[in-house]
């Protein structure tokens, strides 16, 4: 392992090639469903941009792209529980579209199960949901998404579009950070 954050890691918990593997099969799992259907693959900002231009360009059906951006963390590693919205999915054609909604990963569930409930009230025709990762022993609120990459341990993790302190993001491969970079 190479480059200018290698001593921030304790491991590489997903390398590349494992990444891709991934990315491949939800694709395809993803393709195979939504045949025939409007699919709008809805990122959240900031943290799915990778996973979603890995997905969106494997999909074999037709998709447009959307974004939100909410923030659930104030700033460092800790959940706050509560949902802001700071970029709205503002379209006319809500009705007609079967919304898949594309997140890094899933933690206590709060972001996830309250934007299926506010896309469902804005009239979205379906609502589900895909994450790259999943830490489902973290879950503060009873959620389970449609399509999960990898389910992984507790640990903080950072790379494939996950930050820590907006750092780390453009790394294509998974990482679990030491905890003394964030317990500085
Ligand atoms: P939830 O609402 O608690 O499920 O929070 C999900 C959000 O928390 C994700 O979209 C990430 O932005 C952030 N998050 C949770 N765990 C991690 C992690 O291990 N590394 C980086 N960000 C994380
Ligand atoms: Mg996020």
């Amino acid at each position: 392992m190479e480059g200018f954050y290698t001593n921030d890691f304790a491991k590489i918990l997903i390398d590349e090639n494992e990444l891709n593997g991934i990315v491949d099969r939800m694709a395809k799992k993803i393709s195979r469903d939504y045949e025939g259907k409007k699919l709008l693959l809805l990122g959240i900002l900031k943290g799915s941009v990778v996973f979603m231009g890995e997905l969106m360009k494997r999909l074999t059906i037709p998709a447009q792209i959307d974004f939100m951006r909410v923030s659930s963390y104030g700033s460092g590693t800790n959940s706050m529980g509560r949902v802001n919205i700071i970029l709205d999915l503002l379209r006319g054609d809500l009705d007609t579209c079967d919304i898949l909604i594309v997140e890094d990963i899933i933690d206590s569930g709060n972001t996830l199960s309250y934007l299926v409930q506010y896309l469902l009230n804005k009239g979205a025709k379906s609502v589900r949901t895909c994450t790259m990762l999943d830490k489902p022993s973290r879950r503060e609120v009873d959620f389970t998404p449609d399509y999960t990459g990898a389910e992984i341990p507790d640990e903080f993790v950072v790379g494939y579009g996950l930050d820590y302190d907006e750092d780390y993001r453009a790394l294509p491969f998974i990482a679990v950070l030491k905890p003394e970079v964030y317990e500085k």
